[in-house]
């Protein structure tokens, strides 16, 4: 297990707030594996019976998929921050997005072993083109940290002086990926520090999905073009970039 995974009523609580019945299919779950469990041990232990053993094991295994696939979900709602894709379906999530290439960003097969740099105008669909992403790849069993590039520009101005780097950038360095949501919103004296970040991320060869305002040249001018490219590349691998402009749209 790992240990962003619910194991609290609080927790499912927290999550599942507006949704009772999702908690108490879990509440049940739980139950039905923990009796499940109990049974086999006995079985096994106190009367050595195997094929008793063998017909519970098989009782188990879709329970415990069905565990792992709330798991996920949970995880998914936890680390995107957009509560309106939370339930939303993949549909309902690709008509939000207007721009086709961002689509197909988004649903390329290698999605998750390249960089992805999403730039164009308010409302074309940059942040919920990355929610889709990081569904099917917190879905398909993947985790990752999702930032705000404002909010983790700031990061260093919260923490209190004299300690160790903040835990959101340390997390932000080594998140096996990382969305770095609206670049170009963060104060400009907070630039640094997601220069620092992505550059950690290069020399670690871990993939960035960024959403921006800003066009690619845009980005080079403000934080030089070494920044823009590694936005763009990884592990030797160009990722994906979409400039959602209108007129120039490639
Ligand atoms: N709460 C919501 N419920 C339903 N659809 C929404 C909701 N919020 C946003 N959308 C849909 O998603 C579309 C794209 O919004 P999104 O936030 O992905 O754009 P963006 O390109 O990231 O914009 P920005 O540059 O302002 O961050 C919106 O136009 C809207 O149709
Ligand atoms: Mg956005």
């Amino acid at each position: 297990m790992s240990d962003d995974e619910p194991r609290t009523a609080d927790e499912m609580a927290e999550l599942f707030d507006d949704k009772p019945r999702k908690r108490s299919e879990y509440a049940e779950l739980l139950e039905e594996i923990r009796l499940l469990k109990n049974e086999r041990e006995r079985e096994k232990y106190v009367r050595g019976d195997e094929e008793a053993v063998r017909r519970i094991d098989e009782q188990l295994r879709p329970k415990l998929r069905r565990r792992e696939e709330l798991h996920r979900l949970f995880r998914f709602r936890k680390t995107v921050p957009m509560r309106w894709v939370h339930d939303a379906s993949p549909d309902d999530i690709r008509a939000a997005i207007s721009a086709e290439q961002l689509i197909k960003v988004a649903q390329a097969d290698d999605f998750h072993r390249r960089n992805a740099l999403l730039l164009g105008p308010t409302k074309v669909g940059k942040s919920t083109a990355l929610a889709l992403m990081a569904r099917r790849y917190i879905l398909g069993g993947g985790d990752l940290v999702w930032c705000y590039s404002r909010t983790l520009g700031g990061a260093e101005r919260r923490h209190p002086l004299g300690q160790d780097e903040p835990e959101e950038i340390t997390k932000a360095k080594a998140a096996r990926v990382l969305v770095l949501d609206d670049l170009g919103q963060e104060e400009h004296r907070d630039q640094g520090t997601i220069l620092d970040v992505i550059h950690a991320r290069y020399e670690a060869q871990l993939f960035t999905w960024t959403s921006s305002g800003l066009t690619y040249q845009q980005i080079g001018d403000r934080y030089g073009e070494h920044f823009a490219r590694r936005l763009v590349e990884c592990r030797g691998t160009a990722g994906r970039m979409v400039e959602a402009f209108p007129g120039r749209l490639h």
